[in-house]
């Protein structure tokens, strides 16, 4: 597997499971009834930041992006979003661009990095993000309408890079 800057000829790669992730509702707050048109630039970041994919030759594995969290003088923090398809979640793929994440921003001479709302009911993914260095600084609570939990928390997660 390797982690590279995704083109435009990937995000028909990676809408299939972008696309289930965000209907399952579970993890994403994205806007209803996306297409493949509107959702690309959402998904697929521009300079200053970027979208990368971890991909198996042709196989899109799991996609990322990445840059800053909020434009000017909140420029130096930055953010990132992951998406891995389901058919190949618990590999490894998450963990390998959450790392590659924090080694771009770091790189990039970001003084931290924030996720802004992570479902406190993905747990999987709140351990893989503290694993990481991530700490939950605060639960904005019942703030994600979760199909199942019904009114659930967002954590904002951090660190210092
Ligand atoms: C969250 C997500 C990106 C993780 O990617 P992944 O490839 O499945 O994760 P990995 O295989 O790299 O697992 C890494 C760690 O996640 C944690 N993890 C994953 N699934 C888990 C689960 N069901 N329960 C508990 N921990 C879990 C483990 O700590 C695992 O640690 P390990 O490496 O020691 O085994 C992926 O599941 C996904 O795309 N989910 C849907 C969208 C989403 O939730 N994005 C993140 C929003 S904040």
């Amino acid at each position: 597997m390797i982690i590279r800057a995704a083109g435009d000829q990937d995000w028909q790669r990676i809408w299939p499971f972008f696309s289930r992730i965000v209907a399952a509702g579970e993890t994403y707050a994205y806007p209803e009834a996306l297409t493949l048109e509107t959702a690309q630039p959402l998904w697929m970041e521009k300079s200053p930041g970027q979208t990368v994919v971890a991909a198996q030759g042709d196989l899109v594995l799991g996609s990322a992006k990445m840059g800053p969290n909020r434009p000017g003088r909140g420029a130096h923090v930055a953010t990132a979003s992951f998406m891995v398809n389901p058919a190949h979640q618990g590999q490894g793929v998450g963990r390998a661009l959450g790392r590659y994440a924090i080694e771009w921003a770091r790189a990039a001479g970001y003084h931290s990095m924030q996720f802004n709302a992570v479902v406190e009911t993905n747990t999987g993914a709140v351990s893989l993000w503290r694993s990481l260095g991530f700490e939950i600084l605060t639960t904005v609570p019942e703030a994600f309408d979760h199909p199942r939990h019904g009114l659930v928390g967002l954590h904002v997660m951090y660190q210092r890079l």
